[in-house]
């Protein structure tokens, strides 16, 4: 079954990105998913930052930014899924083209600007939520007069129906975006959603998580560190794509956005260990960027995550890729002495 996906992956690959991945979803939506697995391997089960996963490997945001296919992705095998970015109001992004496949070098640069169809429609898709952990990947409208009050909006609205909250302030295509990751700027977006939080029924508390980007300074870090455990955050996950660019070979190297896949793994990882040691053990960390493979998310744990997510190596390699990365890595973690995915985290 999963080769059939596999091959119809190779088969998406020769049209347009953003059409290929607009069929995906009505592929997903319509059931020709791939057939629901069983939980998985239990040495790959993990407490994170207070939910119960049943396993580390986790969808990032983006690929499903409407709330449509989150049934299927679980059942593909992830063990938690993160929708969104969702904005308070529907908006439609940047003019395309605004995807790219950089497919020798196992990459995607994306320009999207948070194209999605608004809270409400989010919301209602979420509703409909029958178990499975996912996560509401938040984020604020292009023009909005009042950044911060976009994220409180979202995380009222969407109160009781999340497993978990992100707070995304880390993409590159809202302009200004990522200047949020600020101390004073995130003092007060983080102060201002703690406030909203606990104004909430306390029965619809969950989890809340900060998104970063890759591209931050030692200095930045810490800084980061600091407010977020002074907020009383659960989590924050490294990384968002990056602006940097590093070493390309293919054709659309430099087009504008963010850059994600095989190029992001090291950055990403290299981010993620300082954010390791600067976060002193206060709140864990998930990590994103570049996993296509186990040996890829092995690296992520033994840096300082719990828990991974990935969407760029689904592009390459489709839904099949979640099955053969947590085989593999069950096994690293076995070879190495390991009993559970939590005993492997931040051990080299
Ligand atoms: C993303 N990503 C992303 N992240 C986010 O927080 N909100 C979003 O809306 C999106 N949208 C989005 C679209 C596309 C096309 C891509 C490729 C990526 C970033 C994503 O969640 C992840 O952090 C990075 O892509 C790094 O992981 P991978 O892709 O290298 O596994």
């Amino acid at each position: 079954m999963s080769l059939v996906h596999d091959l119809a992956a190779g088969a998406l690959r020769s049209l347009d990105p953003e059409d290929a991945h607009g069929l995906t979803i009505r592929a997903l939506q319509a059931g020709l998913g791939p057939r629901p697995r069983g939980p998985g391997d239990p040495i790959l089960a993990i407490r994170f930052a207070g939910l119960d996963l049943p396993n580390c490997v986790g969808l990032a945001a983006g690929f499903d930014k409407n709330a449509q296919v989150y049934g299927p992705m679980l059942a593909a095998g992830f063990g938690f899924v993160e929708c969104g970015t969702v904005t308070p109001l529907p908006q439609a992004g940047n003019p395309r083209p605004r995807l790219f496949r950089l497919t020798e070098d196992r990459a995607v640069i994306n320009r999207m600007g948070f194209n999605n169809e608004g809270l409400e429609a989010f919301a209602g898709r979420l509703a409909r939520r029958q178990g499975g952990v996912v996560g509401a990947n938040i984020g604020a409208n292009k023009d909005s007069e009042d950044r911060v009050g976009d994220y409180v909006t979202g995380l009222r609205r969407l109160w009781g129906l999340a497993s978990y909250f992100t707070i995304n302030i880390s993409s590159p295509n809202t302009p200004g975006l990522r200047a949020l990751q600020t101390k004073d700027a995130l003092e007060e977006l983080l102060g201002r959603l703690a406030e909203a939080r606990d104004a909430l029924p306390p029965e619809g508390k969950v989890p809340m998580f900060l998104k970063v980007a890759p591209d931050l300074e030692p200095a930045e870090v810490e800084a980061i560190c600091d407010v977020v455990a002074a907020a009383e955050l659960d989590a924050v996950i490294v990384s968002n794509t990056t602006i940097s660019r590093p070493p390309l070979n293919s054709a659309q190297a430099s087009e504008a956005g963010g850059l994600s896949g095989a190029p992001l793994m090291d950055l990403s990882t290299r981010t993620l260990r300082l954010f390791h040691q600067a976060a002193d053990g206060r709140f864990p960390l998930a990590g994103a960027g570049g996993v296509s493979s186990g040996a890829d998310a092995y690296a992520k744990i033994r840096a300082g995550a719990c828990v991974v997510q990935l969407y760029s190596a689904l592009v390459f390699s489709g839904p099949g890729l979640v099955g053969r990365i947590k085989t593999d890595l069950a096994a690293r973690l076995r070879a190495d002495g390991f009993s559970s995915t939590a005993e492997a985290v931040a051990t080299a």
